[in-house]
């Protein structure tokens, strides 16, 4: 029998059930991961770093190393943490699964990545309707050890309870945009070609090769506003992806008042998640071959 996250409560919405989960801090259940569980970190873990080396930005290749994450068993969130500690002061807590806004933010604020404990089962290795274990620790935590993207994401948790507190629900999804194009899909140019940082790239065997490799997304640089106003997949591949220079580009973005920001983005057209714009800094303009139909989110 596989660990099993504790589901509180189903929620009907217009969408489903949804699961809703308690959001208190657990203790990571180690000695409950069974064979399997472990297996299912291996097999997912070794399949990714075959595919990584030239594809993940070297910050995210050497962090994972320094961490001293194994195929060999799902690593112990109390192990990580003393690295984690040295090297930039955050910390991670396990959870049941995807938290409430407000209480993400407020972790993210005081330097605590939310992991959840759980791992997909192995009839399930690449569909995952939900983060798990393997997408937290393998495609999150490394970058963590950065110094810069540690403060960007410090940053941005004090940024989303800001925005709760004053901006409200619109200034909320220009945040979530940022979020799924930097943290979860980003990609960084260095200097011998793009590469992956993004969490939801670096832990997909499929989307890690289609990122960089596909003709069909576009691949544009960086620029904040044009990034809060972009729509995105939650079905397939993202149809765009935005490209950083590096961290420090990100976060001196991010730095300056977005107070004047918000409503300029709230008055301005979202896009749609695959369009070309006048000013785009092009790096690839996608062919668009394999879109989806219907709409962004
Ligand atoms: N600088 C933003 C503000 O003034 C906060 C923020 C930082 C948002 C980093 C996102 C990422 O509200
Ligand atoms: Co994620």
């Amino acid at each position: 029998m596989n660990a099993q996250p504790r589901r509180v409560e189903n929620i009907a919405t217009d969408r489903g059930v949804i699961p809703q989960y308690a959001t208190g801090v657990v203790e990571q259940p180690w000695s409950d991961y069974s064979a399997a569980d472990h297996q299912v970190w291996a097999t997912l873990f070794q399949r990714q770093r075959e595919l990584l080396p030239g594809r993940a930005c070297s910050a995210f290749l050497d962090a994972q190393h320094a961490l001293g994450m194994t195929p060999d068993a799902i690593p112990r969130f109390d192990q990580l943490n003393r690295h984690l500690r040295a090297a930039t002061g955050w910390q991670l807590i396990g959870v049941e699964g995807l938290l409430p806004e407000a209480v993400f933010f407020d972790h993210l604020a005081q330097r605590r990545f939310p992991v959840t404990w759980w791992i997909r089962r192995a009839d399930r290795l690449d569909y995952i309707a939900e983060p798990d274990l393997f997408h937290d620790l393998f495609g999150h935590v490394p970058l963590l050890m950065n110094p810069v993207f540690a403060d960007y994401m410090q940053a941005y948790g004090q940024g989303g309870l800001r925005a709760q507190r004053e901006f409200g629900d619109e200034a909320l999804l220009n945040l979530t945009r940022l979020y799924w194009y930097t943290v979860e899909f980003g990609l960084m140019r260095e200097p011998d070609g793009l590469r992956i940082y993004g969490a939801g790239i670096v832990s997909s065997e499929g989307e890690s090769i289609y990122s960089l490799a596909s003709p069909a997304p576009n691949r544009i640089g960086f620029d904040l506003e044009r990034v809060m106003r972009t729509r995105y997949r939650i079905d397939s591949y993202q149809k765009t992806y935005f490209v950083i220079d590096g961290f420090e580009q990100l976060f001196a973005a991010t730095q300056q008042d977005f107070a004047p920001i918000y409503p300029r983005v709230a008055g301005a057209e979202s896009m749609a998640a695959g369009s070309v714009q006048p000013g785009d800094r092009v790096h690839h303009h996608g062919t668009r071959e394999g879109w989806p139909e219907g709409a962004d989110v």
